[in-house]
């Protein structure tokens, strides 16, 4: 006992130290710049873009010459706006030293893409800002709009002459969704490269930058244990799930036309299944990462759209109870048309076409209001080829599995057969697990990372668009086919606080879909 407790102990030692893993979160931002973030007095701004830059700041991330400007078509006084961003952060009062050292380089400027002189005085502003607070040349543009507002934006900043890179560099970030269908995507992203060169453009997955999904590289690449057992031969399926218990409570507008497979899928779950299909690359750097990416998107199969329904359950919530309390249906919910027919949850099942995983299906599934939230990648592995066990336990013995837990806790798991003790033999499923939460410190925010990746032009946690239009070619062909009121009957209807429509029992394996 004393010499396993002695073996234990060295295992801790071995785990990164504290100051090892405090050298993993500084990474300081070398270049002064201007931050310029249009939509200022929107959700994205006060909700997740202010607490990271304070976040950035607390930390000394951020370089010691910086300065933010938000854009915005209310008018209003850089004094006003700092309070509204203060009270974004710290509530009715307060604030820290950080924010008052902050504040002094926040300033507001009155925006509207339909006013090309408001772009010629934002030009005057920056240039003005550039020399007070000695920032040099540099801007990050972060488009925290809607997304009809992307094309007019882009275009007065191009001819203010704000995309030129003159005397040091401008990027811009843009979200999701970057467009509708594979058409309008091709149409934004044209408009774009009228101003900006494709480095210019950081297309922000907010999935890519939580440290859970960067995780999973780490998984499969640094470990040589995973690899060789990472394919059709011995992987039976491999099931992504994105569950949520929120509804789509304010953004109704937006997601009413979008629904889940434009929300979710042609991003967010693209991305993770890229993650778990793709390649080892050749350096993670952001080209040869995204260079296997795309690679998985030309090998997806495309999906035979007439079996949809062989392939694909989409539903919606209707009233019910989640975590306790009652809340309405997706079509009772503030700014959904009564006769709405967007899907809230979507089950798809994929194939991708090459060598490693011919004939393993990728189970996507995701939706609103679901039992819980939860996002996770179980890889399933397969039988035993033979059991020596069969005469006395029977045939069936429970295959081993792989749970890569993403949100809300992080954690790898591992199922294996063990022996029950006594006499007789007897196996049991047992579960090997790593809690990230209890063996790190907590790291980066997802906006946190977004932001300061794009500060230091790193674009490897970003969309390329050779990408975005793959998944666009994949997905259109499905949306075109049930966007249209005459698929209604593919609809079905779950109650809030279950996991999804009964319909997708028969498409995902160990699932449990209202009954
Ligand atoms: C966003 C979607 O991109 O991701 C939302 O637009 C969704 O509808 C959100 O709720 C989920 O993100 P997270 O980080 O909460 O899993």
């Amino acid at each position: 006992m004393a010499g396993e407790a002695e073996r234990s102990d060295r295992v801790v030692h071995a785990e990164p130290a504290e100051e090892a893993e405090n050298a993993c979160l500084k990474e300081q931002v070398e270049d002064p710049a201007l931050v310029v973030i249009f939509g200022a007095t929107g959700d994205l701004t006060s909700r997740k873009l202010f607490p990271a830059l304070h976040s950035l700041r607390r930390n000394g991330i951020l370089p010691e010459r910086f300065g933010i400007v938000g854009v915005g078509r209310t008018e209003l006084t850089h004094e006003a706006f700092r309070e509204r961003m203060r009270s974004a952060l710290f509530g009715e009062s307060g604030g820290d030293e950080i924010w008052s050292d902050m504040a002094e380089r926040v300033f507001y400027h009155y925006g509207n893409a339909d006013e090309p002189e408001s772009f010629d005085k934002l030009a005057h502003l920056l240039q003005d800002l550039q020399e007070r607070l000695h920032t040099g040349g540099n801007i990050l543009f972060y488009f925290a709009v809607p997304p009809s507002l992307y094309i007019p934006l882009t275009r007065q900043l191009g001819r203010a002459g704000l995309s030129r890179q003159e005397r040091g560099w401008r990027r811009l970030v843009v979200e999701k969704p970057f467009g509708h269908d594979l058409e309008s995507a091709r149409t934004l992203d044209r408009a774009l490269h009228e101003s900006f060169a494709e480095h210019q453009i950081f297309r922000i997955d907010h999935y890519l930058a939580k440290e859970t999904v960067q995780n999973i590289s780490m998984l499969r690449f640094a470990n040589a244990i995973f690899e060789p057992l990472w394919d059709r031969r011995y992987v039976d399926y491999v099931r992504i799930t994105a569950a949520e218990s929120v509804g789509v409570g304010h953004r109704a507008g937006y997601y009413d036309r979008y629904g889940v497979l434009r929300d979710m899928f042609q991003n967010h779950m693209m991305q993770l299944l890229a993650l778990c299909a793709m390649e080892p690359p050749s350096s993670f750097r952001a080209d040869p990462v995204r260079d296997e990416k795309t690679k998985v998107y030309r090998s997806l199969r495309p999906f035979p759209t007439e079996r949809l329904e062989d392939h694909l359950v989409l539903g919606q919530y209707t009233s019910g109870k989640v975590d306790g309390e009652r809340v309405p249906g997706y079509t009772d919910e503030s700014g959904v048309a009564a006769d709405s027919l967007t899907p809230t949850f979507a089950a798809m099942c994929v194939y991708v076409d090459n060598w490693r995983w011919q004939g393993v299906p990728f189970y996507l599934t995701s939706g609103k209001r679901l039992a819980a939230k939860r996002t996770e990648i179980v890889v399933q592995f397969k039988q035993v080829p033979f059991s020596p066990f069969r005469g006395v336990i029977g045939e069936d013995i429970g295959a081993n599995r792989l749970v890569l837990s993403i949100q809300p806790r992080e954690g790898v798991s591992l199922d294996f057969q063990a022996k029950a003790p006594g006499s007789q033999i007897c196996l049991r499923n047992v579960t090997m697990h790593y809690d990230f939460g209890s063996g790190f410190m907590p790291g980066m925010e997802a906006y946190e990372k977004a932001l300061l990746d794009c500060l230091l032009g790193d674009q490897t946690l970003f969309w390329r668009q050779d990408g975005v239009e793959l998944c666009w070619s994949f997905l259109t062909p499905v949306l075109m086919e049930c966007d249209c009121p005459e698929r209604s009957d593919m609809l079905y209807m779950y109650r809030a606080g279950n996991w999804g429509p009964q319909a997708a029992n028969r498409l995902l394996p160990d699932w449990d879909g209202e009954t």
